[in-house]
């Protein structure tokens, strides 16, 4: 039996939508989203918003239905337009934001309440031609709420209701003098409805400050019940999840389990990669007709197939249990989606296990994510690493000597036959030969270092950050050079060598990345030109090519100008601000750090 909270309990007379005080079409809209019943923090908020006027705090553990809680009565309390806006709720984050207001949009099958989201980092010109459209519901990151404020284009003067969701989560991230910011500018008669996973002390204090009086909703004798679920997540970049997701499929001895991904193209994709490495896998997403869906839901009940690729809409609401792994190929928007998505394993006093991809790119939205689980109780997501393909041919040798010889020590009787075979066999060869050359036969598919693909290590890849800030300057050239830590080089001795090597200042080798086994560095064409004929022509130095990773990337014109000379000045200052960041120090004068001496340092 499943443990969500939005499964029917038999034993307890079930209260249903019908009785909290929704309206036809608000009811025919929960059926359409497939809810069935509400969820307890929905049964004390839903009555209690829907009458009376007053300010209400709601607290519920995250992945309780708390937007149907507060949504639901707002969109039914909105169905005439007045020309206004009338309702602004804001969250903490843009995915939120946009994933609140199509809750919204889906509490009615009416045009009217229209909700309008507004968020930063993207254009403003679009979205303040949406407002004008006109919205009788804003959802917003406060950031971007009060610019548009500031702007004029966002009119809070007649709002009825602010909602402030998420509340502990914007404490966190440090937007309580936006929302100050916002709440002065709001309309002092509206209904205030704050909304939170925890109620710490700040909470209590922001209820006082705008709020006057209120009255407070919690779900009550609710037994946080730890996860029977060891969280991990690997740092594992895009092009390598798949080898990572197959490891994982390997090196766990009864794999059954739900990999999800963001969209349908993911899950087609996926499931199509595995296939064709040999494993049994089926996607599930809204995209698959229904009766085919059944299909491959019966088929994975049965365990026909172990591996399920669905996004969360078509995961939404299917039972199964005893999953030994819930796999986040990509990671979940939020803590909310991530506790639904790993609740299916782990279940019926079973240990299961959910694993989470992350890739480099994402480590703040990890932070996130790992804050938002630990405030909903639900354990740790800790650090771990992609088994190694060693680790994974051992693991699949020890089970199947394990099965080998349970076969061998079985009470079963041998046919005289293979007896015979056996003998005919070693008369010729020596056992061990003759064995080893049967289980290569026989296994050489499934275990075998070269069924595996190669996984870079994750620390060597560059940040986003990084990669942007080597964009060359004009009559530059990124160049590749196999000298790095390993051979005992750091950035300063990287610049030394090449430009005592090449005869140009110190500060024309920009740029410079150190990896262990090689070095990236900007130089001037014409050095950049030098250095790669030397290392051509001279086998003892170190290999030198062009960077094909940027972009405009050639040795070709190496004409200088006035313009160039003004960037050059200019890129003097850059460096100066960009050796406060590193540990790289300029030194005007040229080093001297001989050739001999690098001819030592170069590895073989
Ligand atoms: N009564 C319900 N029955 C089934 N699913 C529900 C119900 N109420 C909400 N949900 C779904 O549960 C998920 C979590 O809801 P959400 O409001 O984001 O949780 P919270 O804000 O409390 O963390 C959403 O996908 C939502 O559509
Ligand atoms: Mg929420």
């Amino acid at each position: 039996m499943m443990t969500s909270i939005f499964m029917e309990n038999e034993e307890t007379p079930v209260i249903g939508f019908k009785d909290l005080g929704l309206d036809k079409i608000t009811l025919s809209a929960i059926e359409k989203k497939g809810f069935k019943v509400p969820s307890p923090i929905q049964i004390l908020a839903i009555p209690r918003l829907l009458g009376g006027d007053a300010n209400v705090i709601a607290r519920a553990r995250t992945g309780t239905g708390k937007t149907a809680a507060f949504g639901l009565p707002l969109v039914q309390s909105l169905r005439e337009r007045n020309g206004r806006l009338r309702a602004l709720i804001l969250e903490p984050t843009r995915e939120l934001a946009v994933q609140t207001a199509k809750e919204m949009q889906s509490f009615t099958e009416e045009t009217i309440p229209h909700t309008t989201v507004v968020y930063g980092g993207a254009s403003m010109g679009e979205q303040i031609r949406e407002l004008k459209r006109g919205a009788d519901i804003v959802t917003g990151t406060p950031g971007r709420v009060k610019d548009l404020i500031d702007r004029g284009v966002l009119d809070l003067t007649h709002i009825e209701y602010f909602i402030l969701d998420e509340g502990d989560e914007m404490l966190d991230m440090g937007f309580i003098e936006d929302i100050e910011e916002i709440f002065s500018k709001a309309n002092p008669q509206s209904r205030v409805l704050l909304f939170s996973a925890t109620m710490p002390p700040e909470i209590l204090k922001i209820a006082q400050k705008f709020m006057g009086e209120y009255e407070i909703v919690e779900e009550e004798g609710v037994l946080e019940e730890p996860l029977l679920i060891d969280q991990k997540y690997w740092m594992v970049r895009e092009s390598d999840k798949i080898e990572a997701l197959v490891r994982l499929i390997d090196i766990s001895p009864d794999f059954y389990g739900l990999v999800f991904t963001q969209t349908k193209n993911d899950a087609d994709t996926v499931s199509k990669l595995l296939d064709e490495k040999g494993y049994e896998a089926a996607a599930l997403h809204g995209d698959i007709p229904q009766g085919q869906r059944e299909k491959v839901l019966a088929r994975f009940r049965a365990k026909k197939t172990r591996i399920l690729v669905a996004t969360d809409v078509a995961a939404r609401g299917i039972d199964i249990t005893g999953l030994s792994h819930v796999v986040n190929y990509s990671l979940p928007f939020d803590a909310s989606t991530y506790v639904h998505r790993i609740g299916r394993t782990g279940r019926a006093g079973k240990a299961g296990m959910a694993v989470t991809f992350v890739n480099p790119r994402e480590k703040r939205k990890l932070r996130f994510l790992q804050s938002g689980v630990a405030k909903a109780s639900k354990g740790d997501l800790v650090q771990d690493t992609v088994p190694e393909i060693d680790e994974v041919l051992e693991e699949k040798k020890v089970r199947l000597f394990t099965q080998l010889k349970k076969d061998i020590n079985s009470e079963k009787s041998l046919d005289e036959y293979y007896i015979k075979m056996a003998e005919e066999l070693t008369a010729e060869e020596k056992p061990v030969e003759i064995l080893s050359k049967v289980l290569s036969v026989m296994y050489g598919n499934t275990i075998n270092a070269s069924h595996y693909n190669k996984i870079k290590p994750v620390s060597e890849e560059k940040d986003e950050r990084k990669s942007r800030d080597v964009r060359l300057k004009p009559n530059q050239t990124r160049l590749y050079i196999q000298l790095g830590k390993r051979d005992g080089f750091n950035a300063k001795k990287i610049a030394d060598f090449l430009s005592s090597m090449l005869h140009i200042p110190n500060h024309q080798v920009d740029k410079i990345d150190v990896s262990s086994n090689f070095s990236l560095v900007n130089l001037p064409k014409e050095a950049a030109k030098k250095v790669i004929s030397i290392s051509k022509k001279d086998k003892n130095f170190p290999h030198v090519h062009l960077d094909s990773k940027v972009e405009n990337n050639s040795l070709g014109g190496g004409r200088r100008n006035n313009d160039d000379k003004k960037l050059r000045g200019k890129s003097a200052s850059d460096r100066r601000r960009s050796s406060e960041k590193s540990s790289r120090t300029q030194s005007a004068k040229t080093q001297k750090s001989g050739k001999a001496d690098l001819y030592k340092k170069k590895k073989k």
